[in-house]
C-alpha cells in the first residue's frame, strides 16, 4: 500500500490565480512520483479549475460536506464534491468541531460520503497534550456508529492531536506510534481485527519536510495530513519526496 499524503489547504489561498499557481508548482514537482498517493484538498470553489489542469497521479478531496441536499443554505453535498472530481472528503476536523460540529453530525456526514462511494478522512485527536484513550474512543464511537462493515475499507482515520495543529509543536514519533497502536486496538475492538487492519491511519499536526518521513518509518503511520506546509509548493514537494525516499530499503 502506498503511503497517502494529503494536503489540507484549509481556507487558502484567496484567489483562483494563486490556487492555480500553487497547484501547478506541486504538480510539476511531483510529476515523477509513483510511490506516494498524493491528494489535494483545496477550498471547493477551486476544484474545477485545478482538476481541469491536473494529471492522473494527483487526486482531489473536499474539506467538509453536508449530509443532505436541498434547502441547506451554504452547504455542499457529497454528490457535488464527487461531480467536481473528488475521491476523498476530510470530516470532523478539529477546526470544524470548534465551530460546533458534533460526533452525531460527523457520523451522518461519514455515512453520506460512503454512500456516494467517496473516502471519508475522519479527523480525531485529543485536546490536551496527553493521549487519553477514552477521549479518542468516544470520538471514534460517536463518528463510526452503525457504519456498514463493507464500507470500512474506504474509511481513513487522521490522528491530529489538537495541540499539535498549527503550533510548530508536532507530536513526537514515539507518542504518535503509541497513539497509532491505541487507535488500531480501538478499531479492532469495534470491528474485529481483520476488518480494522484495512483502515488507514494518518498523522497530522505541524508537519514539515524534515520530520514527515519519521511518522511513516518510526510511528508506522499509513500517511500524513499536511496543513501549513502544503501551502508552500517547494516545501510540500520536498516532504512528499522524503516520504517516497523513506520507503527505499537501506542497503
Ligand atoms: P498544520 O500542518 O498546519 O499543523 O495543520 C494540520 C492540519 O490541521 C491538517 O488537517
Amino acid at each position: 500500500m502506498k503511503p497517502l499524503v494529503i494536503a489540507n489547504w484549509k481556507c487558502n489561498p484567496v484567489t483562483t490565480t494563486e490556487a492555480k499557481r500553487l497547484f501547478n508548482s506541486v504538480k510539476e514537482g511531483l510529476k515523477n512520483i509513483k510511490d506516494v498517493e498524493v491528494v489535494i484538498c483545496p477550498p471547493f470553489i477551486y476544484l474545477l479549475a485545478l482538476k481541469a489542469n491536473s494529471h492522473k497521479a494527483i487526486k482531489f478531496g473536499g474539506q467538509n460536506c453536508f449530509f443532505e441536499k436541498g434547502p441547506f443554505t451554504g452547504e455542499i453535498s457529497p454528490q457535488m464534491l464527487k461531480n467536481l472530481g473528488c475521491q476523498y472528503v476530510i470530516l470532523g476536523h478539529s477546526e470544524r468541531r470548534a465551530l460546533g460540529e458534533s460526533d452525531e453530525m460527523i457520523n451522518k456526514k461519514i455515512k453520506a460520503v460512503l454512500k456516494e462511494g467517496l473516502k471519508p478522512i475522519l479527523c480525531i485527536g485529543e485536546k490536551d497534550q496527553e493521549f487519553k484513550t477514552k477521549e479518542i474512543k468516544n470520538q471514534l464511537r460517536g463518528a463510526l456508529s452503525i457504519i456498514k462493515i463493507s464500507d470500512l475499507e474506504n474509511l481513513i482515520i487522521a490522528y491530529e492531536p489538537v495541540w499539535a495543529i498549527g503550533t510548530k509543536n508536532p507530536c513526537d514519533f514515539k507518542d504518535a506510534k503509541k497513539a497509532n497502536s491505541s487507535i488500531r486496538e480501538i478499531l479492532a475492538e469495534f470491528f474485529g481485527e481483520s476488518m480494522a487492519k484495512n483502515i488507514l491511519v494518518l498523522y497530522g499536526g505541524s508537519l514539515n519536510s524534515e520530520i514527515a518521513a519519521g511518522y511513516i518509518k518510526e510511528s508506522k503511520m499509513d500517511g500524513l495530513l499536511v496543513g501549513g506546509a502544503s501551502l508552500d509548493a517547494e516545501e510540500f514537494v520536498k516532504l512528499v519526496k522524503k516520504v517516497a525516499r523513506a520507503l527505499i530499503p537501506s542497503p
